[in-house]
C-alpha cells in the first residue's frame, strides 16, 4: 500500500527528487494511523459543471482508498445518470434511492444505504428518477438545506461523506454545496480546463454567504494528467498559476485502466491495486488526510 507513493507522477516518470508536476517537490505522505473513533463525518462535495472531468471516478477512487485507510466512508450519488451506483456495481433501480430520500418517500436514511464490495465503503444511490428533483422540490420549504437535513442522522457513523456532483450548478449541486464543509474541484488537464471554474467559485461564495458559512474550497485535482503531452503541462501550470496552494500536489495521470475499472464495476484499488493510477487515489486520501480534511 505505501510502495507507489508518487501516483499520478511515476506515471509520467518523474523521480522523487524532482518537481512534481504542479512544480512544488514530490513529497511522500504518511501512512496514517488508525482511527480509534469513527465520526461524526466531515462531508465534502465533489463539484464542476462540466462533464468528463473525473468526478465520478476520483468519488470512487478515492472513497475506496480512505475504506482501505481504515476510514468509514459514505459515497453519495448525486448524478441522475447513475454512474457512480454502477462504478460500484450496486443496484439503483427497486431499491430506494436519494431520489426517495429528498422527497420523503423513505425517511429513514439508513434505508437507503448499501454496503459495497469495498469494507467500508457504503453507498447511497441513485437512477435516472433524480433528474426530475429540480422541478419536484422547487416548491419545498428550505429546498436547498434537503440533502443536509437528510444526512443529519447518518453523520455519526462515518468519517467521511463523498456527494459526487452531476454536471450542473442547478438546485441538486446547491443541496451538494448546502451539505458539505468542503468542495473538492476535479479539473481536466485539457484546453479550457479552467472555462466556468469561475463561476462554480461564485457559486461556493454564494452558498457560503446565504446558506452554508462552513462550506470551504477544499482543493482542486489535476485529473488526465499526461506529462508527455506540452498542453497537458502548460494547463496544470496555468492552474497553478491561478489557484496556488489550492491545487493539491497529488495529480491523477491518464489511464484506460479508469474506464476499465469501470466497466468491471469496481474501484481501481480493486481492479488494479498495484497500479500507479491506484497508488495516485491512495496518495490523494493520504494528502487530504495529512491537510486535515479527512480525520
Ligand atoms: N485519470 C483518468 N484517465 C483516463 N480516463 C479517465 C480518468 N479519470 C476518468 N476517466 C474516464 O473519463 C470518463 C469521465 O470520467 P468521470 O469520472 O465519469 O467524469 P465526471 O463524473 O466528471 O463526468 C470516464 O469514462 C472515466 O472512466
Ligand atoms: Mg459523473
Amino acid at each position: 500500500m505505501s510502495g507507489d507513493t508518487h501516483g499520478g507522477a511515476e506515471l509520467a516518470g518523474f523521480d522523487a527528487l524532482m518537481p512534481g508536476p504542479t512544480g512544488r517537490p514530490l513529497r511522500d505522505f504518511p501512512e496514517p494511523p488508525a482511527l480509534a473513533n469513527h465520526g461524526p463525518a466531515r462531508v465534502i462535495a465533489l463539484c464542476n459543471q462540466k462533464g468528463g472531468v473525473g468526478k465520478t471516478t476520483t468519488t470512487i477512487s478515492l472513497g475506496a482508498a480512505l475504506a482501505e485507510y481504515g476510514r468509514k466512508v459514505l459515497v453519495i450519488d448525486f448524478d441522475p445518470q447513475g454512474a457512480l451506483s454502477a462504478g460500484l456495481g450496486v443496484p439503483s433501480h427497486d431499491v430506494p434511492t436519494v431520489y426517495d430520500l429528498l422527497l420523503g418517500r423513505e425517511t429513514d436514511t439508513r434505508k437507503a444505504v448499501q454496503a459495497t464490495a469495498t469494507p467500508n465503503l457504503h453507498i447511497i444511490p441513485a437512477n435516472i428518477d433524480l433528474s426530475a428533483a429540480e422541478v419536484h422540490l422547487v416548491n419545498e420549504v428550505a429546498r436547498e438545506q434537503i440533502l443536509a437535513r437528510v444526512l443529519r442522522p447518518i453523520l455519526d457513523d462515518y468519517d467521511v461523506v463523498l456527494i459526487d456532483c452531476q454536471p450542473s450548478l442547478g438546485l441538486l449541486t446547491v443541496n451538494a454545496l448546502t451539505a458539505a464543509h468542503g468542495v473538492l474541484i476535479p479539473l481536466e488537464c485539457e484546453y479550457f480546463a479552467l472555462r466556468g471554474v469561475a463561476l462554480l467559485v461564485e457559486t461556493i461564495d454564494k452558498v457560503r454567504d446565504r446558506l452554508n458559512p462552513a462550506v470551504q474550497l477544499d482543493g482542486i485535482l489535476a485529473t488526465m494528467y499526461d506529462a508527455r503531452t506540452l498542453h497537458s503541462r502548460e494547463v496544470l501550470e496555468r492552474v497553478v498559476e491561478v489557484f496556488g496552494e489550492k491545487v493539491l500536489e497529488t495529480v491523477i495521470g491518464r489511464t484506460v485502466k479508469f474506464p476499465d475499472a469501470s466497466v468491471a464495476g469496481a474501484p481501481i484499488t480493486t481492479f488494479a491495486p498495484d497500479h500507479p493510477a491506484a497508488g495516485a487515489y491512495r496518495q490523494l486520501a493520504r494528502e487530504l488526510i495529512a491537510r486535515g480534511q479527512v480525520a
